[in-house]
């Protein structure tokens, strides 16, 4: 199948990619690499051995989205493409907000045009009320986000909601991910934040290889087993292969269906920090520093419905993340700029 997948450069995107084509699949990438390097599409294919077509531009123009559908018989869209920095959507809501609910908004007004009405959007576990209890289940409340990036989730769910209800041919997989961390085996691709990482394993890797003096590990008087936060994390590789899976659901239904890619699995910060050294024989540094606002002390996923009714599971264990994650950061310490 021919599959247009936006923000296609980026992390989640690239492995996504090299997953769509071990399962005979045609990815077609449109990624304005506003946080993405295109070399990545080129360790696709050295991995793959196949070309990916490649479009630089922004999922906001209307003219090269239009260019591209005609061009290619798309059967079904991938929607990666968005800004996800929690801290700087804070700052700079606008952006935000207009990056993420306006490329959404363009893509499924040109897709509707084209007559294909087959999405798969990434969403995100931040979209569950920080009240609920665990494990959150995809009937689990929504809402009360924290941050104006998590309310583009939530109202990008709600939008693509309200087009199945109005137009009832089309079908949308809203799948929400929990803690993506590691990299592809081969070490090729990975993730590479711009500037100081905010996430985890991003900021365990820096520290790993001495870019960074120590890990500060936000708060430890959480009700958890160590006091540190807990979190489900998720191989990438996983991930992707659960977007190959969501693929054969979303061409046989019509309508939304909803569903957590997450293990299962709550590992605290000091469960991974330990992890990695484990895993790689090097030590992190790490100091205790105050809880960041807006933390929950625990998140973790019921995968139970993503298994019954997308046959897919997580395979990889928590040393597969830690190993993987080294093997990118070490490999490429400047990410994909060396
Ligand atoms: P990423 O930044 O690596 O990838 C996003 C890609 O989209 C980048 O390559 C960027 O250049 C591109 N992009 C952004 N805006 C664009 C636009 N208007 N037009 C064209 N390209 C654009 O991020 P990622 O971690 O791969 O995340 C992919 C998706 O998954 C995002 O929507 C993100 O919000 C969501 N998500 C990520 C996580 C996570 O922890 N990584 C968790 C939950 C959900
Ligand atoms: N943490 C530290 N030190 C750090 C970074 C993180 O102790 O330097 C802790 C956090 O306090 C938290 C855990 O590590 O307990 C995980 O934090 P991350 O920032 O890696 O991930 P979050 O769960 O906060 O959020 C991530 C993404 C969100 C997404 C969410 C659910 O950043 O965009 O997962 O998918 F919504």
């Amino acid at each position: 199948m021919n599959v247009l997948v936006t923000g296609g450069a980026g992390y989640i995107g690239s492995h996504t990619c090299v997953e769509l084509i071990n399962a005979g699949h045609f990815p077609i990438v449109i990624d304005n690499l506003c946080n993405s390097n295109p070399k990545s599409l080129e360790r696709v294919a050295s991995i793959t051995g196949k070309e990916v077509v490649f479009y630089e531009g922004d999922v906001r123009s209307e003219a090269l989205l239009n260019t591209i559908f005609t061009k290619h018989s798309i059967d079904c869209v991938i929607h990666f493409a968005g800004l996800k920095a929690v801290g700087e959507s804070v700052a700079k809501p606008l952006e935000y907000y207009e990056n993420n609910l306006c490329s959404t908004l363009t893509l499924c007004r040109v897709m509707q045009q084209h007559g294909v009405k087959k999405l798969i959007f990434s969403s995100s576990a931040t979209v569950y009320s920080g009240d609920n209890e665990m494990p959150l289940r995809e009937t689990s409340k929504t809402g009360n986000c924290t941050n104006p990036y998590g309310w583009t989730k939530y109202m990008g769910e709600q939008i693509l909601r309200d087009l199945t209800v109005a137009d009832p041919q089309w079908s949308v997989v809203l799948l929400r991910y929990f803690n993506p961390v590691g990299a592809h085996e081969s070490g090729l691709i990975g993730e590479h934040p711009n500037g100081i990482p905010n996430n985890l394993m991003p900021f365990i890797s820096q520290t790993a290889i001495g870019k960074r003096h120590h890990l500060s590990v936000f708060g430890n008087d959480y009700p958890t087993h160590d006091g540190t936060g807990v979190r489900d994390y998720i191989h990438v590789v996983d991930l992707a292969k659960g977007h190959v899976a969501a693929i054969s659901h979303l061409m046989q239904t019509t309508g939304e269906s909803v569903f957590n890619l997450g293990t299962g699995t709550g590992y605290s910060v000091l469960d991974m920090v330990k992890a990695f050294e484990t895993a790689n024989g090097i030590p992190v540094p790490y100091e205790i520093a105050p809880r960041r606002p807006g933390d929950l002390a625990t998140c973790y996923a019921d995968p139970a419905k993503s298994k019954e009714v997308l046959g897919w599971e997580a395979s990889k264990d928590q040393t597969d993340m830690c190993r993987d994650a080294w093997k990118w950061q070490s490999n490429n310490p400047n990410g994909y700029d060396n």
